[in-house]
C-alpha cells in the first residue's frame, strides 16, 4: 500500500497568503505526493457494492479509503447504500425489499438479500457467499474497521433525509474517529449537495469536507468560479472524471483544493488522471489502481 503520512499542508506559507481564505477546518490534505485508492462503494468491482466482503476485499487491496454512501432508514439508523430506493440492489420480500430506504426499518431492511443481485448482473463474477448478503450500518463498518483504514462517507438526498449530518457527526464521536478526522484527514465527508456540506461545517467547524461536482453542476460556469466558491466552505472537490484537465487541475490548485475524480475503473483513463496530477481515484477495483500508481510512480 502507498505510504501515506499525517496532515501534510498544501503549500508554502507565502502561497498561502495569496489563496482564498479557509473558512473551515485545517487545510487539509491527505496525500503525500501519491494519488489515494478510493475503494468506490468498497471493492464493488469484485463483491456487491457496500457488503462486507467488498469492504473486506478494498482493505486486503490497499485502499486507503473505504466509501460508503449513506442512506438512512426510517428509524434514524445510517446504513451503506447508494440509491434511494431498494429496487435495484435488494431482494426479498417486496413490502421490505422494495421502495424507499426512508420508508422502511433498519430490521425490515434486514430482510433482504443484497449481493444476489451482483451474481445475476455479472455472471464472470459472481460468487455462492455473495447470496444473502446483510446491509451493514455506518456503526458496524465503523466498528469492523475503525481507524485501521480512512472513510469517505458521502451523504445522499440529505435533503429528504433531515437529521442525516447530526447522526453521522455522533457516530463519528462515538467511534473515536472526529479527531482522526480533523487531525489527520483520515475522514472526508463528502456530498453533491453544498447545503449538506454547510450544515456540517455549521455542526462541526474543523471536519474536512469535499464538495462532488456532476457535469451539470458545472453547466454554464467556469472551473475557476465553481472552485472559488467551493473553497468557501471545503478542503477539496470530488469531480466526474471527465470534468478533468489541465485548467481544472491549475484552478484547483490556485483555490487550494485537492481533487478526487470518480469513477473510474479504466486504466487508460487512471493514467490520464495521474499524469494530470490528481490526488487520487474513486474506484471499484482499487487493486487495478494501485497497480497504475505503482507503475506511473504517481
Ligand atoms: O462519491 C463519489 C461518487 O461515488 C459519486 O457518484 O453516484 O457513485 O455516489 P455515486
Ligand atoms: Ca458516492
Amino acid at each position: 500500500m502507498p505510504r501515506c503520512l499525517p496532515l501534510a499542508f498544501l503549500a508554502a506559507p507565502l502561497l498561502l497568503l495569496a489563496l482564498p481564505a479557509q473558512s473551515s477546518g485545517p487545510a487539509a490534505s491527505v496525500h503525500d505526493g501519491e494519488a489515494v485508492i478510493i475503494a468506490h462503494r468498497g471493492a464493488s468491482g469484485h463483491a456487491p457494492e457496500h457488503t462486507l466482503p467488498a469492504y473486506d476485499r478494498a482493505v486486503e487491496m490497499g485502499a486507503h479509503f473505504l466509501e460508503p454512501d449513506l442512506q438512512m432508514t426510517r428509524d434514524g439508523v445510517l446504513v451503506a447504500f447508494h440509491d434511494a430506493t431498494l429496487d435495484r440492489t435488494a431482494r426479498g420480500p417486496s413490502e421490505f425489499c422494495t421502495g424507499p430506504v426512508r420508508e422502511r426499518t433498519l430490521a425490515e431492511i434486514r430482510e433482504c438479500d443484497v449481493g444476489s443481485w451482483f451474481n445475476e448482473r455479472f455472471p464472470d463474477r459472481a460468487h455462492p457467499s455473495f447470496e444473502g448478503l446483510s446491509v451493514v450500518t455506518l456503526s458496524e463498518l465503523f466498528a469492523r474497521y475503525g481507524d485501521r483504514v480512512r472513510w469517505y462517507p458521502e451523504t445522499k438526498q440529505p435533503d429528504q433525509n433531515p437529521g442525516m449530518e447530526e447522526a453521522l457527526l455522533a457516530l463519528l464521536h462515538r467511534h473515536g474517529l472526529r479527531d482522526a478526522a480533523v487531525e489527520r484527514g483520515h475522514v472526508l465527508i463528502q456530498s453533491f449537495d453544498p447545503e449538506s456540506l454547510r450544515r456540517l461545517r455549521t455542526l462541526d467547524p474543523e471536519l474536512p469536507l469535499v464538495q462532488l461536482l456532476s457535469r451539470q453542476a458545472m453547466a454554464g460556469r467556469t472551473p475557476a468560479e465553481v472552485l472559488e466558491a467551493v473553497a468557501g466552505y471545503a478542503q477539496g472537490v470530488g469531480p466526474n472524471h471527465s470534468l478533468i484537465d489541465a485548467g481544472f487541475m491549475a484552478a484547483a490548485r490556485q483555490n487550494g483544493l485537492f481533487v478526487h475524480p470518480w469513477t473510474v475503473n479504466d486504466p487508460v483513463v487512471m493514467d490520464r488522471l495521474l499524469e494530470l496530477g490528481v490526488d487520487g481515484i474513486f474506484t471499484d477495483f482499487p487493486d487495478l489502481l494501485a497497480d497504475r500508481i505503482s507503475a506511473l510512480g504517481r
